[in-house]
């Protein structure tokens, strides 16, 4: 076993935050029950690239019940919680993550992972993978397939595929109904609002409240600000989120007029440059600029500091930046995805769907990698459906079943008026 983590002495306090979000993870929870009797993963070597949190300690655990060696490390420079770092070291996980990496430290823990020669490996924007097939490319052999959390990671996942990159199979997590209709939605929704009062605590009542990108991330966060009494703006490029967007009652404008008038802004597009140069020239003084997209591109930083004279840190995770016609933009997290750099992510209880999508598909990676040719995968559908009855289920919910009657009527194409 071998870890590098901020400080070991952190386990005791990650071990009940692990705990924690145990008790709000019943899917997985029980998933790990079986992987425990079924042992799906010995002799196996799974490699997570993960933000390493309360709950990605949960699916680490399950994996490790179903008899893997796991190597873990951080998918972003600060979103590991290192409280659950310290308490995976102690529980035997190799590990090699800590909050406020420099971008070369980020790239030697995922060398680190890999050097345990995974046979799946498991990314959150695919970084792991990218590495990979790019400077670790005598690993290819080994790997048996991977998994991908999030929308950018499967975009870049895409673009391996259709260049004929992609090497091995790889199951699109991100895109199954059970993950990115929940997590994307309300777990982004939910946490990216959290980081924003978390770092500036801000009022929300009453603020011009301006989201770029209508996704779902981007319609999560609307939908939370505006239950919050702010006043939200939409900003799209696609004309029908456009259309949906207003249909739910925001307003719809391009960026350079929501730029005017906004007091905070979240950007959530997955592209580069969705707040830039010109934007942050007509922002008002006081604009507070936030990101829960994957990568730290949406808010153009370069911009921001070309048009400075002058930042310092004003409160934990908030820069201050004055302009050289001496207005004042804060920035949160260095525009690193907000609800996991400054508050804690997604709540767990979401998180229980999209890590049993990981932990499932995993087993069915390990079971089914000979049939699967290397490209981007959707998850299969029965793992999907399993874990939206055993979410019902855990919440006590019960639904109607169609009857034979009813099932035969909606497949047919006899009867009509
Ligand atoms: P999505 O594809 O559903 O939504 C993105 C939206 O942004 C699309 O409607 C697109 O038309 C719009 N868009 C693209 N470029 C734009 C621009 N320049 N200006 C305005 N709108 C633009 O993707 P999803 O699932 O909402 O993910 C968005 C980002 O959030 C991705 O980077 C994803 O990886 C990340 N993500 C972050 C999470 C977190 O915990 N913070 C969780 C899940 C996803």
């Amino acid at each position: 076993m071998t870890f590098k983590v901020k400080d070991i002495n952190l386990a005791e306090k990650g071990m009940l935050q692990i705990e924690w979000a145990e008790k709000q993870m019943p899917v997985l929870m029980m998933i790990a029950g079986e992987f425990l009797n079924k042992k799906p993963f010995n002799g196996l070597t799974i490699a997570a690239c993960l933000h390493v949190t309360k709950e990605t300690a949960v699916l680490v655990k399950a994996l490790k019940a179903g008899g893997a060696t796991v190597a873990v490390c951080g998918s972003n420079p600060l979103s590991t919680q290192d409280d659950v770092a310290a308490a995976l070291a102690d529980e035997g996980i190799n590990i090699f993550a800590w909050k406020g990496q420099t971008n070369e430290e980020y790239y030697w823990c995922i060398n680190e992972v890999l050097n345990f020669k995974p046979n799946i490996t498991l990314d959150d924007g695919a970084d792991l993978i990218n590495t990979l097939h790019t400077t670790r490319t005598e690993l290819l052999q080994n790997i048996l397939g991977g998994q991908e959390e999030t929308t950018t990671g499967v975009i870049r996942l895409r673009a391996m595929a259709q260049d004929q990159a992609l090497k091995y199979p790889v199951i699109a997590v991100n895109d199954t109904p059970t993950k990115s209709m929940f997590d994307n939605v309300y777990g982004t929704g939910q946490s990216a609002i959290d980081g924003i009062i978390r770092a500036t605590n801000a009022l929300m009542a009453g603020k011009t409240f301006v989201v770029s990108g209508y996704g779902q991330c981007g319609g999560g966060i609307a939908r939370i600000a505006r239950g919050m009494n702010a006043n939200v703006i939409v900003t799209e490029v696609d004309p029908i989120k456009a259309l949906k967007a207003s249909m739910d009652g925001f307003r719809v404008m391009p960026m350079i007029d929501a730029a005017k008038v906004g007091d905070i802004f979240c950007t959530a597009t997955g592209c580069k440059d969705s707040i830039k140069k010109e934007h942050l020239m007509v922002m008002k003084d006081g604009a507070i600029l936030a990101n829960a997209g994957h990568f730290n591109v949406e808010i153009s930083i370069p911009d921001l500091e070309s048009i400075s004279s002058g930042k310092r840190r004003i409160r934990d995770f908030v820069e201050e930046y004055t302009t050289k016609d001496n207005r004042n933009i804060y920035l949160i997290a260095e525009g690193r995805l907000v609800n996991l750099a400054v508050a804690e992510g997604h709540p767990s209880s979401v998180m229980d769907m999209s890590f049993s999508n990981q932990a499932l598909c995993c087993e069915f990676l390990a079971e089914n990698y000979r049939q699967l040719k290397p490209t981007v995968h959707d998850v299969p559908r029965e793992i999907d459906s399993k874990i939206a009855r055993m979410k019902l289920e855990s919440l006590g919910m019960k639904i109607d079943n169609l009857s034979s009657e009813q099932q035969k009527y909606m497949t047919s194409w006899k009867d009509g008026t």
